[in-house]
């Protein structure tokens, strides 16, 4: 398995960085959504089309990437050579990837709420929700580019 893994280790980098790019997609649009939706009268036309556009986002693009991040990722952290004694890095992003995926986790409890009509947060909670992805985000790349410590 391990030589398997080192052949391929380029394409599953790859496969990685792409199902990374769709799962960052979904956490920075997801909260957009909301920002508009917490301003749309329950029942309304708008509300009614936003429940869609959010449950097609989560459902079709935001946990299968979710799921394919972790799946390659895992591939990459057991590629014999890829992840030593001394990778530090590796621990701080890896404690970050788990804040993203709490922060899914929370978009997902924010999506059936106004789904039901029952979301209590106002837009301006929102906007706040929208740059926390973007700042862990930032983080990660840095910590697997640069790998600091
Ligand atoms: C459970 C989830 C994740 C696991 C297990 C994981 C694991 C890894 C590992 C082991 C590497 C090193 C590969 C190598 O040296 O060849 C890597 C590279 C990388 N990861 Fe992740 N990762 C995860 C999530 C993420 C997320 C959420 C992001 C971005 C937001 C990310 C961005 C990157 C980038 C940009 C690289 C390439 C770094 C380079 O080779 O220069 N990863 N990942």
């Amino acid at each position: 398995m391990g030589d398997l893994l080192v052949s391929f280790h380029l394409w599953i980098k790859a496969l990685h960085i792409i199902s990374v790019i769709a799962w960052m997609a979904g956490l920075l649009y997801l909260p957009r959504l909301f920002v508009y939706h917490a301003d749309a009268p329950a029942g309304s036309e708008r509300s009614e089309m936003l429940k869609v556009m959010e449950r097609r986002l989560l459902r079709a693009i935001m946990n299968p990437a979710m799921i394919a991040t972790f799946l390659f990722g895992g591939a990459l952290a057991a590629t014999p050579g890829v992840l030593t004694a001394g990778s530090y890095w590796w621990h701080a992003k890896f404690t970050l990837v788990v804040v993203l995926a709490v922060i899914h986790m929370m978009m997902g409890a924010w999506r059936k709420a106004f789904e039901q009509d029952r979301n209590t947060r106002d837009a301006k909670f929102f906007r706040i929700v929208n740059e926390v992805p973007t700042v862990v985000m930032i983080a990660i790349v840095v910590l697997a580019v640069v790998r600091p410590f």
